[in-house]
């Protein structure tokens, strides 16, 4: 361990690149061998040294760690202090995390645990107590799970990035406590399906990015929560419907993907259409993959004549079923009962129908909708895309 003494260094060559980056030093601790120690707040960066583990002498009072693009392994209680606010140690091969590691750190406001790819698995107990928790980064971890209240009590959670794991299944309100999150990245999963109560609590979710994921279906209530959504990416999926309902929770949504599904074009997409055609914000091409005569054709452009053949009789019983409240629907044994909810969900699809009958307006004149200034949409949009990217 290198210590300094009354704001001399004794390794003089560091002691010359710490001025020469014009960096007062008043040292009364120690450095840990290897790393770059400053203060105010106090600092220590060992990035880039091959590190199998962490490095001893790391100063108690420590605000900012950085460990990045080492080969540590193992994460236990003891090696760092709570009065940590910044660990950064993306890149390494972390295998285990010991659930007590964070104990009692309230002052920790960003952790980056990014590019672990053997870590796998956490503790429900791991994030427990982190309070100021502002970012926490667990992309790349090879994670195919995590635990029901992994996320408990991040009330100040702003940014989560779980993208490029294998996440097959999010449990029921893993993130109900996340009242702050703005971020939500779970692209580069292998999500099949998005429930009810699946993003439950959200209620301050600006960016939910699910795209290259595997879904199949997606709960007509599962976006309920995210009445402060800008952002939703749901591209490269295996969605062949989407129900208009759906998407109707979404008051605040300017920037939708939907490309890269095969989507159905029938009658079952009628509310997705009209959805479609009332959306005032920016939405990707959703091309049709079947039935065979729409096959190619995006279902934006689609007339209302298109659905000329879908039943009214249909439609008009799905209306009235729709009058009932969710506990009616439970309590009374209609006819649906027989049904999986699955099946139930699909065929709710065609309840905005009612609305469908007006004909389609071009782009702009819609009644009730203001028209778009598309350069300044596309200006938008490329700075959110650069944000995104950047963060990455
Ligand atoms: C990382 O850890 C895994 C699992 O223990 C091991 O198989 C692999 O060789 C390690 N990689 C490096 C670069 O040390
Ligand atoms: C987080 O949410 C709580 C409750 O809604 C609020 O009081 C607090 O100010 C928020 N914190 C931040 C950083 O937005
Ligand atoms: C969709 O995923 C495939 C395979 O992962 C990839 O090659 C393709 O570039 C992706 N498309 C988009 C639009 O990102
Ligand atoms: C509607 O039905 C007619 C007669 O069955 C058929 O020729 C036509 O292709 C159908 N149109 C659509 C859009 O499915």
């Amino acid at each position: 361990t290198v210590c300094f003494d009354q704001g001399r260094l004794q390794a003089p060559a560091k002691e010359l690149l710490l001025m020469l980056l014009g960096l007062e030093i008043h040292f009364t601790a120690c450095c840990p061998i290897d790393c770059v120690c400053y203060p105010s707040p106090m600092t220590v960066s060992c990035q880039a040294h091959n590190f199998a583990s962490i490095p001893e002498g790391i100063p108690e009072n420590s605000e900012r760690i950085f460990l990045q693009n080492n080969q540590i392994t193992l994460l236990l209680r003891g090696h760092f202090s709570p009065s940590m606010v910044t660990l950064w140690i993306y890149s390494n091969n972390i295998t285990f995390i010991d659930p007590d590691t964070f104990d009692e750190f309230v002052n920790l406001e960003e952790l980056d645990l990014g590019d672990n790819r053997y870590l796998r698995a956490l503790a429900a107990e791991t994030f427990q107590g982190l309070v100021k928790l502002h970012a926490l980064y667990l992309y790349k971890c090879g994670l195919s799970s995590l635990p029901s209240g992994i996320f408990g009590g991040l009330h100040n959670l702003q940014y989560l990035y779980l993208q490029d794991n294998h996440i097959e299944f999010l449990q029921d309100d893993i993130f109900v406590d996340l009242v702050n999150l703005s971020h939500l990245f779970l692209h580069g999963n292998k999500l099949w399906s998005l429930h009810q109560n699946t993003f439950r609590g959200l209620i301050n979710l600006d960016r939910l990015l699910i795209h290259q994921n595997q879904l199949q279906w997606v709960h007509r209530r599962a976006f309920h929560d995210l009445r402060r959504l800008t952002t939703l990416f749901l591209f490269n999926n295996s969605l062949s419907e989407l129900q208009g309902e759906c998407l109707a929770h979404l008051g605040a949504l300017e920037f939708l993907r939907l490309n890269g599904n095969p989507w159905s074009c029938d009658c079952k997409s009628r509310s997705l259409w009209d959805w479609l055609r009332r959306f005032r914000g920016s939405c990707s091409s959703v091309i049709c993959e079947s039935p065979e005569q729409m096959h190619g054709k995006d279902l934006k452009v689609l007339k209302a004549e298109d659905y000329r053949n879908c039943s009214g009789s249909e439609s008009l019983h799905q209306i009235k079923t729709h009058t009932f409240s969710t506990a009616d629907r439970g309590a009374s044994k209609d006819h649906h009962s027989h049904h999986s909810s699955k099946e139930k969900g699909k065929e709710r699809g065609v309840e905005h129908s009612l609305h469908s009958s007006q004909p389609a307006a071009p782009p702009g004149s819609r009644p009730g909708s203001l028209p778009i200034n598309y350069p300044y949409v596309c200006l938008i949009m490329f700075i959110n895309y650069m944000e995104i990217y950047l963060q990455m």
